[in-house]
């Protein structure tokens, strides 16, 4: 498989991101990955910056490859994440976004050769990122751990290829090769796994998380949020159907107040992440969760899965 220009630019080995995952993905992490050829990003998620650059300086100490940094532009510790970030420019060599628009900071971050990469669920948000100035896009379909948006990526992937000119990298559901494969001939020039790295050897999630994501089916999975507003997808277990019950009843109320069902999911996926509290935490994880059978060194995770894609797409089966 040839690397594309954007990919190459990057010095990736392989052209697999490792999703910066909220909670998960540490500066350990995320130095596996890079260290083994693919991008490591550190999920900064609501963290303050002191957190995250310290996750940066664990990642700096382990790999001499460039790594990223994922900004939820939403978090109220978004600006100084953002300085944080810029101050690490020598390292940091991608800044991922999710939940907001990336506009204002594009220039800083040009400026200190860092890519601007966000996350988006439509075409129309691919379209406007593109003209902010974005170097990518990750387009994620709603097949993905964690928050969604509404389309799957087969559907997303193409559309988006066609609708902008810069690189896009499909995310959501590639749980091996031939999603990876799949992924390319859509047209993406390289592939963001999360729900496959949440098992690697690296990983820290609690033993109770890998144990649910190993133990997965094909159905394991559903989705919370999605009548409040913020839809994430997660493992089935007490704590998403109490979450869904609850803001269902208050939808169905001609005044719905989301107070309640917010203040449930408040600390959750911390709770599952840390504590592997089966009871209250929020597993959040993908569709693929039933095809991840062993925990594996993320450097084994990458190897396996660019080396089927490569045969894939070489047309040997
Ligand atoms: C536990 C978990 C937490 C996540 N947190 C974030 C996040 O903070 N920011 C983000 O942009 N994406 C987040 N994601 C999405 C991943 O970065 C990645 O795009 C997604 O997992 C890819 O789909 P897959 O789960 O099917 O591999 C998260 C995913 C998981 C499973």
């Amino acid at each position: 498989m040839e690397l594309s220009p954007f990919m190459k630019s990057l010095g990736l080995k392989y052209p697999i991101f490792q999703g910066g995952m909220a909670w998960v993905a540490d500066g350990k992490l995320a130095a596996a990955v890079s260290n083994a050829g693919g991008l490591g990003i550190i999920g900064a998620g609501n963290a303050p910056a002191e957190v995250v650059d310290k996750e940066i300086q664990i990642a700096k100490s382990l790999t001499d490859r460039p790594f990223g940094v994922n900004v939820m532009l939403l978090s109220p510790y978004a600006e100084e994440v953002v300085q944080t970030v810029l101050a690490n420019k020598d390292k940091v060599a991608v800044v991922t976004t999710g939940a907001g628009n990336p506009g204002k900071y594009v220039d800083e971050f040009k400026k200190a050769n860092i890519k601007v990469i966000p996350v988006v669920g439509s075409v129309a948000l691919a379209r406007m990122m593109e003209r902010v100035g974005v170097d990518a896009v990750v387009a994620e379909g709603m097949e993905s751990g964690g928050h969604i948006g509404k389309l799957t990526t087969m559907a997303l992937v193409p559309q988006v290829v066609d609708a902008v000119s810069i690189p896009v990298i499909a995310a959501g559901g590639i749980g091996d090769g031939r999603g990876m494969a799949a992924a390319f001939m859509l047209g993406a020039q390289g592939v963001q796994m999360g729900t496959r790295f949440l098992v690697a050897a690296e990983c820290k999630v609690h033993p109770n998380y890998k144990k649910a994501v190993l133990k997965a089916k094909d159905v394991s999975t559903m989705v919370t949020g999605d009548f409040a507003g913020h839809p994430s997808r997660v493992l089935k277990n007490k704590m998403a159907q109490k979450f869904v019950k609850l803001e269902k009843a208050e939808a169905a109320k001609e005044h719905p107040d989301y107070t309640q069902v917010e203040e449930l999911g408040n600390g959750s996926l911390q709770r599952a992440v840390i504590d592997g509290d089966t009871e209250t935490g929020s597993f959040m994880a993908g569709e693929i969760s039933g095809m991840v059978k062993k925990q594996q060194p993320a450097a084994e995770i990458l190897l396996e899965v660019y080396t089927q894609a490569d045969k894939l797409l070489n047309g040997e089966h």
